[in-house]
């Protein structure tokens, strides 16, 4: 058998192998309801059955080629003055929370969406921790975490956001760490407080609705308390980190200093396209002029 022959018939398996596969799952799963109709809104990707725990039911969701990595519209984030707001009302060059590369909080513009659909489901994770804040993200969507045993490396590395380690949800087990930012410290953020540590206590697999990637250029977000990276799997794991995010924020400052706006749009527009399956990406020339300044 030819390579290129074993390789086709392999294909042809999987092809032929994975909804029978997924229909397992989600009997084993709990899901007992029956599956709504699934119709083909809002979704490029494939779409697929899955099991909501909380409500055993099962639910048509859009794997945007299996890479969309986001937020879902209820995920809120913190703004200026210790308010709060949800994805879904969150607007290009609005200042939300991030951290610094000090470790330090700040606001930030956000100077890009690279995904805003806000009536698509899709698959999410919801990691809760013992600091009573619980974040929610596709299961492609770069965290930052240590192992449980990796306590003191942790600490040590918080005032250094360029050093911690990106983790997907899917990697995140209980009793491991992630940076977090309480109610308080949020408020007093004017004056620089910086995250601390909790630890996580469930990992919970859900679909939701809208599926939000908006982008500070700091690299970080803070999401329902929970520091997030502002990066995804469509960046391959050995080369996402800090370096890649700083590459990408000279990229775009670059791009904005030597190209006109609609230009820049239409380069994020492909990129966006090809990773979230939809051109969906919109970009604030101002805040991201801004933000390079
Ligand atoms: C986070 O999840 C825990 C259960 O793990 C729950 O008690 C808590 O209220 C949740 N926090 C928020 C802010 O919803």
């Amino acid at each position: 058998m030819t390579p290129l022959y074993t390789m086709r018939s392999l294909a042809f398996c999987c092809l032929l192998l994975a909804p029978l596969a997924a229909a397992r799952e989600l009997q084993a799963s709990g899901c007992t309801q029956v599956p709504e109709e699934c119709t083909k809104v809002d979704c490029n990707g494939v779409l697929k059955q899955e099991c909501d725990e909380a409500s055993g039911r099962v639910t048509c969701v859009c794997q945007s080629a299996g890479l969309a990595s986001c937020f879902p519209g209820a995920a809120r984030v913190a703004l200026p003055g210790g308010a709060t707001k949800p994805m879904s009302e969150l607007s290009l060059g609005d200042s939300v929370l991030a951290v610094g590369p000090d470790g330090r909080l700040q606001y930030a513009a956000v100077v890009m969406f690279s995904s805003r659909r806000p009536s698509q489901r899709a698959p999410f994770m919801r990691i809760h921790t013992d600091a009573g804040l619980n974040i929610t993200a596709t299961p492609g969507h770069y965290m930052f975490g240590w192992k449980a045993e990796q306590a003191q490396a942790a600490f040590a590395a918080l005032p250094s956001p360029a050093a911690w380690p990106y983790v997907l949800p899917t990697q995140l087990e209980v009793g491991d760490l992630v940076p977090v930012v309480a109610a308080v410290a949020a408020r007093a953020a004017a004056g620089g407080g910086s995250p601390a540590l909790a630890r996580v206590t469930a990992v919970e697999r859900l679909s939701g609705e809208g599926v939000f990637m908006p982008h500070t250029l700091t690299g970080t977000i803070v999401v329902d308390g929970v520091v997030a990276s502002e990066l995804t799997s469509i960046v391959p794991p050995r080369l996402a980190g800090p370096a890649f995010q700083r590459h990408l924020a000279t990229a775009l400052r670059t791009a904005c200093a030597v190209l006109p706006a609609s230009a820049v749009e239409a380069v994020v527009r492909v990129v966006s396209s090809w990773a979230h399956g939809t051109p969906d990406a919109s970009l604030s020339y101002a805040a991201l002029t801004m933000a390079a300044s």
